[in-house]
């Protein structure tokens, strides 16, 4: 690895998760499935759900107003912003975009990142890249997915895994905090067991496509899961070892909340007890690309994360992509 000129550190974070809540319970009364199904298969208890015309978008500008507020930051200082996201408001104009135009940062240019569970981790990656090189001083990174505008809430496969929520951090550059270390892996050939596969170019919208259910998740649950358990644990440790950091070293563990038994797995990979892993699974179900951002601000928010810690974050999604990134933590709590 080249040596780097300087670190990408998060120095303010925010999250937004709608009002409304989907109980396991309401789910019942949906589809064939059961409260006890669900929690002890999969760890959820309640997810957000947007209301009528909230979609990703207004998540993400309302969890980085929270940035802005709590720095008291002019948005004309932002040099980026990318958002990693599988649910954007429309194909294009990107998220990205339209975030600019909403927060007033007429200095910016951005993305949006398409790697699905991971896409906050790429982006996070991405951002780095950008301070790390000098090119930027002030990154936007935002992870959002409306989950529940591509679910078919007829599927109990599915419908009852995932929920609504963004999370959104800044970098800015450190000598001595933030990102260290980062890998990232993507392989399609698990492209088909996990996939949305109208709404793009080779599907086009048609009756048929609408008719056929091809615009929802389609998933193997099995299978992604198999692959999940493995790749997440085994990249975590890679992050780790290859950093000499021992389970007495990690601080805490911020993995993507998916299956509480897959960050388990990880978790035990790692030799960490409880009370070095973040899960807040049973209030807000997978994200997909919000869970990682919104875990790091509810660590934050319970003063779960001091200056100099070592932060392991962890995720793996369709594509397949998966990644893990080791930060030292470096926000004054
Ligand atoms: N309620 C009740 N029963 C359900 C159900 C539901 N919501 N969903 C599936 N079932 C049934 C299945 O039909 C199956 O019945 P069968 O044995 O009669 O065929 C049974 O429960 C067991 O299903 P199985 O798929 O083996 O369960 P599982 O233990 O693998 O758990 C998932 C299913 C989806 C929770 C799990 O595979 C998983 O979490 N996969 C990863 C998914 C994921 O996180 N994807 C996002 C990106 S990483």
């Amino acid at each position: 690895m080249k040596p780097k000129l300087r670190n990408a550190n998060i120095t303010a974070v925010g999250k937004y998760l709608p009002k409304n809540i989907l109980t396991n319970a309401d789910l019942e009364k949906m589809v064939d499935t059961n409260d006890e199904w669900i929690r002890t298969r999969t760890g959820i208890q309640e997810r957000r759900i947007v209301d009528k015309g909230e979609a990703s978008v207004e998540m993400s500008v309302n969890a980085i107003q929270q940035i802005l507020d709590s720095r008291n930051l002019d948005p004309t200082e932002i040099d980026a912003i990318i958002v990693g996201t599988v649910t954007p408001d429309m194909l294009f104009p990107s998220c990205a975009a339209l975030i600019q135009h909403r927060i007033g940062a007429t200095n910016a240019w951005g993305y949006d990142l398409s790697a699905a569970c991971s896409g906050f981790i790429f982006a996070l990656q991405s951002g780095s890249a950008l301070i790390e090189s000098g090119q930027c001083e002030k990154v936007l990174i935002v992870g959002v997915d409306t989950m529940s505008s591509i679910l078919d809430y007829e599927d109990r496969n599915t419908c009852i895994l995932f929920g609504d929520g963004a999370g959104a951090v800044l970098l800015e550059p450190s000598e001595e905090y933030g990102v260290i270390d980062a890998i990232m892996r993507v392989d399609g050939g698990g492209g088909d067991y996990l996939k949305m596969p109208a709404g793009g170019s080779l599907h086009r919208a048609s009756h048929e496509t609408v008719d056929k259910k091809m615009h929802y998740i389609q998933q193997d649950g099995r299978t992604v899961y198999k692959f999940a358990v493995k790749g997440m644990a085994d990249i975590s440790y890679e992050v780790a070892s290859r950093n000499n950091l021992t389970n007495d070293d990690i601080d805490l563990f911020i993995p993507h909340q998916a299956n509480k038994r897959i960050i388990d797995a990880a978790a035990k990979r790692l030799g960490l007890p409880d009370e070095k892993v973040l899960i807040n699974i049973s209030k807000y179900a997978n994200t997909t690309a919000g869970t990682i951002p919104i875990g790091i601000v509810e660590a934050v928010e319970t003063k779960r994360l001091k200056k100099g810690d070592n932060l392991i974050l962890a995720s793996f999604g369709a594509g397949f992509t998966w990644g893990a990134t080791y930060i030292k933590w470096g926000m004054d709590s």
